[in-house]
């Protein structure tokens, strides 16, 4: 029988909750505020933008980087590219205290010395979602991904090896992480369609942090 949520993820103190093997889930982990300052930051120089697929859609999620490297997609396909297309400049730096935080969180789900090239900056409006997917167009996959949420709480969605079945359903609010590796590293994840806040314009913020070279 499907337990609520909460009995699913109790946990009695801070230490880093298992969502599924090479999962974890910091709850509270970081205080947003500073972070959502270096975001627009970031955002006057490489706007956010919604990427066009290789299929020829447009991505609901709204997406700029900072870094040596930015994710990107077109009808070229999906890579990483050391420049932002849309203004030929370089990406954003990456503020060193998002290096830092990056590096402190994947240490304290397991997985130390990571060292992200990429930081991509998801928006996410209300009524937005994100479909199952795995992140794979990264050089190095024993480095983990680091995923920080920021503002509107969401439902983050882990399906594990294969898209099918139930996902783990994840309440991640502001100043959660979650990071995953090792053996998770390949795994299917997504974010359900985020519910509106109290106030209309409020949206939803992540960082997820990767090692593409
Ligand atoms: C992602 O999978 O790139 C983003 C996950 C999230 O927004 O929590
Ligand atoms: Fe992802």
């Amino acid at each position: 029988m499907p337990r609520p949520t909460a009995d699913l993820f109790a946990s009695t103190d801070d230490a880093p909750v298992a969502i599924a093997t090479d999962v974890r889930w910091l709850r509270g982990y970081v205080d947003t505020a500073p972070l959502l300052a270096e975001i627009a930051t970031i955002a006057a120089a490489a706007p956010f933008r919604h990427l066009q697929t290789p299929n020829g859609g447009r991505m609901a999620v709204a997406m700029t980087n900072a870094g040596p490297l930015g994710w990107h997609s077109d009808a070229r396909g999906y890579r990483y590219v050391d420049r932002d297309p849309q203004t030929g400049r370089p990406w954003p730096a990456m503020p060193a205290a998002f290096a830092a935080l990056a590096a402190r969180a994947a240490a304290a789900a397991g997985f130390a010395g990571f060292e992200p090239d990429c930081c991509l900056v998801n928006r996410y409006a209300p009524g937005t979602q994100l479909g199952a997917h795995r992140d794979y167009d990264e050089h190095d996959l024993g480095q983990p991904i680091v995923s920080v949420s920021i503002g509107l709480p969401a439902v983050f969605l882990w399906y594990g090896p294969t898209r099918r079945g139930p996902p783990r359903r994840v309440p991640v609010a502001d100043g959660d992480v979650v990071v995953f590796g090792g053996s998770a590293r390949l795994g299917y994840h997504g974010v359900r369609r985020l519910a509106a806040g109290a106030d209309p314009a409020a949206v939803r913020h992540n960082l997820t942090f990767r090692r593409a070279r």
